[in-house]
């Protein structure tokens, strides 16, 4: 029998293949006791919600070079935040943005909270969000499901349900891989599998480290996952 798909095994290729991003602090740094910056995790996952990376890089660099804290960002004008959100584009993104770092300095002594539950209450947070900042941030073993995640779960487990109808299912079983060990590592791998690897079209299959126990590799069917009910 095919054995289940291990999540040490995602962490072991994330440790040699995890994208150098700039919100990101590496496996080796973070096994070395470095932990990112809540305030980093944060404004880099209000970025990315309907904007692609390689977008976002500049716009985070920027904004953090101007603003290097949420602080900083709490007291800047609302009219130079939407300036430098110029481009990015759903701007209540940035409004809400402004809102959330007033309420962190105001009403949060300046620190982030770190549970899903406090998180989810911020402005523009969501249950995506949330789960990812207490993941990436504050090494929570929250489940992180993103379009991304959605993929590879389908592929892993052969969900032949479509999309939006198999939502809950697939979410099952992201949170039965969530490990203890790594949960923040965990979660930007499995964002890194289906970005780099587990890709719509045409997946690097060959060089996947859930091959083995992928069940649409299995089956010849991994291009058709996941399906969709027709609009
Ligand atoms: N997409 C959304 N969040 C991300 C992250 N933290 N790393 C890479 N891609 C992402």
């Amino acid at each position: 029998m095919r054995e289940a798909a291990n999540p040490s095994d995602l962490l072991a290729w994330y440790d040699r293949h995890a994208r150098s991003l700039p919100w990101r602090v590496s496996p080796a740094d973070r096994k070395a006791g470095a932990i990112p910056e809540p305030y980093h995790v944060w404004l880099s996952e209000i970025m990315l919600q309907q904007t692609t990376v390689a977008a976002v890089k500049s716009y985070f660099e920027r904004f953090t070079r101007r603003w290097p804290s949420v602080i900083a960002l709490a007291n800047a004008e609302d009219a130079e935040i939407m300036a430098e959100w110029a481009g990015l584009g759903y701007y209540a993104r940035a409004r809400n943005l402004l809102k959330c770092a007033r309420v962190i300095r105001d009403d949060l002594a300046g620190a982030f909270p770190r549970t899903r539950d406090e998180l989810i209450q911020l402005p523009g947070v969501g249950p995506y969000t949330a789960a990812a900042i207490s993941a990436i941030a504050f090494d929570a073993p929250s489940t992180v499901v993103d379009g991304n995640v959605e993929r590879v779960m389908a592929r892993l487990h052969r969900i032949e349900t479509p999309l939006p109808k198999a939502k809950p299912e697939l979410t099952a079983f992201a949170d039965t891989l969530t490990p203890l060990e790594r949960p923040g590592d965990y979660a930007q791998a499995v964002m890194d599998l289906g970005a780099t690897i587990c890709t719509p079209r045409n997946p690097a299959c060959g060089i996947c480290p859930w091959q083995a126990p992928c069940k649409a590799r299995a089956a010849g069917i991994t291009n058709e996952l996941p399906r969709k009910e027709p609009k």
